[in-house]
């Protein structure tokens, strides 16, 4: 398994964990990551069933060089214990990460952390596991510098708007996606405030930030328009509900030709220039500085996180 912060997270598939042909059909689709659900799109009386299945899955799926997370069910839930612990018993190997839904507290992610820790020692084998925060509500969001500092082993916040429209008593359009029918809605960007504190506490503590489904799968210029919007305030990645969104994501998540050209100059005249003892120098009739020249070296190590 890579190590989880190398792996790209542009697009993360999600794939109910008690449907054995979508589980199977995952491995021949082109995402990023590919996210086995346990929670909101399993039904209650399958739980059981989707555990074990998605074990089964993982133990018999070997070299498909995809990369796996599982979305537990919530921690407050009566699933959540044997969630983790029968992941993590079978095929700790093949989990990337846990996805953990809903979180409100700190204390939910110490109790994942600690399981990771004791499942560990007593396997006698040091787990790589990491752990994705998934905030859904105005408490998580109240805690999301906090949540998102609250163990090593996390490696990104995941905006779940759905469930963070209905905390706020929005209205709904569909179960999901911003962009959609948002200018007839409210002038503005309604959750610029909401992507940009989940974004800017993942970076303050060195994570990913992943943006929320777009529900709408039949509408893929919406698609774009709400991927656009998260991929130029910085997010990674934005999870996919279908197969035919999960080119469009890549595409958008990813630097242009033009972007990559741009950072490529930048940096050799930069480099150049800094040699001749100059803090600047012009690349196409725009300046380029010291903080310009490190904006280039990130555009060029997105494209450098290749699979
Ligand atoms: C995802 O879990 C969401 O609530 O949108
Ligand atoms: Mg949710």
């Amino acid at each position: 398994m890579q190590r989880n912060n190398l792996v790209p997270r542009r697009s993360i598939l999600s794939v109910p964990g008690y449907r054995e042909n979508m589980l199977q059909k995952s491995l021949g689709l082109d995402a990023d990551i590919v996210m086995l659900d346990l929670e909101d799109s399993v039904p209650v009386d399958k739980k059981a069933e989707g555990r074990k299945k998605i074990v089964d899955f993982l133990k018999t799926t070997n070299n498909s060089g995809k990369t796996f997370s599982v979305r537990v069910n919530e921690i407050n839930s009566a699933f959540a214990l044997h969630d983790i612990l029968d992941l993590l018993e079978n095929c700790s190997d093949k989990i990337d990460s846990l996805i953990i839904p809903k979180v409100e507290d700190v204390s939910e992610i110490h109790f994942v952390d600690k399981l990771i820790n004791s499942v560990s020692l007593s396997k006698g084998e040091e787990i790589k596991t990491g752990i994705e925060v998934s905030i859904e509500s105005p408490k998580g969001l109240a805690k999301v510098n906090e949540l998102a500092a609250a163990s090593m082993r996390n490696i990104s916040l995941v905006f779940g708007i759905a469930d963070f429209s209905s905390a706020l008593q929005m209205r709904m359009f569909s179960l999901s996606g911003h962009g959609e029918n948002e200018k007839e809605d409210y002038p503005g960007h309604k959750w610029h405030y909401v992507l940009s504190s989940i974004l800017i506490a993942a970076r303050a503590n060195g994570l990913s930030a992943i943006d929320a489904p777009f529900g709408n799968f039949g509408d893929l210029d919406g698609l774009r328009e709400s991927a656009k919007l998260s991929a130029s305030l910085g997010f990674d990645g934005k999870w996919a509900i279908h197969p035919s969104q999960i080119s469009i994501i890549n595409e958008v998540f990813s630097p242009t030709q033009e972007q990559i050209n741009f950072a490529l100059q930048a940096k050799e005249y930069y480099e150049l220039a800094s040699k001749e003892g100059k803090g600047s120098v012009s690349v196409d009739g725009r300046m380029v500085d010291g903080a310009t020249y490190r904006l280039a070296l990130k555009t060029l190590e997105l494209v450098n996180k290749k699979r």
